[in-house]
């Protein structure tokens, strides 16, 4: 039926999508967690212009990716694109506007109404870290370093392209530069291509079109339009990543699609992907908190695609602990018993009690379908001598334990 049909571009997940989905997630709130970021959660709907506001009028967002409606209200909303601007807000709305340095981390949905293709959904899930209060490199350093453990943690090979856009003033001149540069190629282009590089000629440099990388490949870069003191930062944050032994790329094309960034701008870059290589995008938006009509307060932060990582990782560990079947219906109650004795003392272990009619191998052949890594099959013998045959599923090899001996075992 026609109406009953996913909308493109946003998958209903399950099976193994949602499990690679929980592997990133949970690696990604472990992490966060361990580096002290605080979990913060904005709202999934927020006006249209603080992102028209934020990530930029001319943006690809704002122009054409986002998805907007009108409220019985007739305020213009929109589902958020990204979570930085609604983390901003949010701290301006409630006050969190103090000297402290804060750290905040959030998942979620965003939404663009992008063409979809592998590693792009028009509904995708996003993990972000947003470090606010600290200017010096020492914040960039932290930032990256956050992002590339959970890059490590997940086994994903990796490449770290970093840039440096200026401040206000630079990426203004730099921006008039390259104006006046593209006057050269007006009878190239087209009125509409010529008016949309015109309009925002920085991101146009980025550009996968190879007429428009022609065009720009003799124009100058940023960094001749940075001041001293924003080229003696950059050199700073380099000199931290040499010293951490963090591998990187200078990428002097990288200058990101959403316009609130200033300074240390990077990408993780992986493999496996096609087109959509970039699993983390992030950088320095020292003036955004401002802008939005908050304190003058420095911050760098980044997002991580979730989906688009969980397409690549290799999961291979079983995750799913322990099957206990049984061999008739009255050994249920007593299997249900030793799942929850194992459930109290081993904490996180996932333990399956089987409720269904199968035979005690067809019982056998779905715990190792399903991924467990040891059964046991509970039946009236086990009651009387409370002793269990514990068969790995992975070596086929078996172990006679009581039931405490059970418990030291999976626990060990
Ligand atoms: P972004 O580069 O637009 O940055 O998105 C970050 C990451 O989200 C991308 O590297 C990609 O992995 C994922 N992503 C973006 N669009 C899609 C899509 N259509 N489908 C699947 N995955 C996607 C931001 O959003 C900034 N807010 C990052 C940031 C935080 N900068 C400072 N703080």
């Amino acid at each position: 039926m026609k109406d009953l049909k996913t909308i493109r571009g946003m998958p209903d997940l399950y099976d193994e999508d949602v499990e690679r989905i929980s592997i990133v997630e949970n690696i990604c709130l472990e992490t966060f967690k361990s580096f002290n970021f605080q979990e913060f959660r904005t709202p999934i709907v927020e006006n249209k212009t603080l992102f028209q506001r934020s990530v930029g009028e001319s943006s690809d967002i704002i122009q054409k990716e986002v998805y907007e409606f009108e409220d019985r209200n007739g305020e213009i909303l929109c589902l958020r694109p990204e979570g930085t601007a609604g983390l901003v807000r949010a701290l301006i709305t409630n006050g969190l506007m103090n000297d402290e340095i804060k750290k905040f981390f959030y998942l979620g949905p965003m939404f663009r109404y992008e063409r979809p293709q592998k590693g792009r959904k028009r509904q995708f899930f996003q993990a972000g870290a947003e470090l606010i209060g600290e200017e010096s490199t020492k914040s960039d350093v932290e930032i990256i370093l956050l992002a590339k453990t959970i890059l490590e943690k997940l086994n994903v090979k990796y490449t770290l392209e970093i840039n440096y856009l200026g401040k206000e003033d630079s990426l203004n001149s730099y921006r008039s530069y390259l104006r006046k540069y593209l006057q050269n190629f007006k009878d190239e282009l087209s009125e509409k291509v010529y008016s949309r590089l015109q309009r925002n000629p920085i991101r146009a440099i980025d550009s996968k079109d190879s007429n428009i990388q022609e065009i720009f490949k003799k124009a100058s870069d940023i960094s001749d339009f940075l001041k001293k003191e924003e080229k003696e930062s950059f050199e700073r944050t380099i000199k931290s990543l040499k010293d951490l032994k963090i591998d990187f790329n200078l990428n002097k094309n990288l200058v990101r699609g959403l316009d609130y960034y200033t300074g240390t701008v990077f990408e993780f870059t992986v493999d496996g992907l096609g087109a959509q290589n970039a699993v983390i995008g992030g950088g320095r938006y020292d003036n955004l908190i401002k802008d939005l009509g908050g304190r003058d307060l420095p911050a760098i932060g980044f997002a991580l695609g979730i989906d688009r990582l969980a397409e690549i990782i290799n999961v291979t560990t079983r995750k799913k602990d322990i099957f206990i079947g049984s061999v008739d219906d009255d050994s249920i109650n007593f299997a249900q018993y030793i799942g929850n004795k194992l459930r109290e003392n081993i904490k996180g272990l996932v333990v399956e009690n089987y409720l269904g009619n199968a035979n005690v191998a067809k019982q056998l052949k779905k715990a190792n379908s399903q991924g467990f890594k040891f059964a046991i099959i509970v039946g009236q013998e086990e009651q009387n001598t409370n002793s269990f045959k514990l068969k790995n599923l992975l070596d086929g090899s078996e172990n006679t334990l009581n039931e405490i001996e059970l418990v030291e075992f999976l626990n060990g």
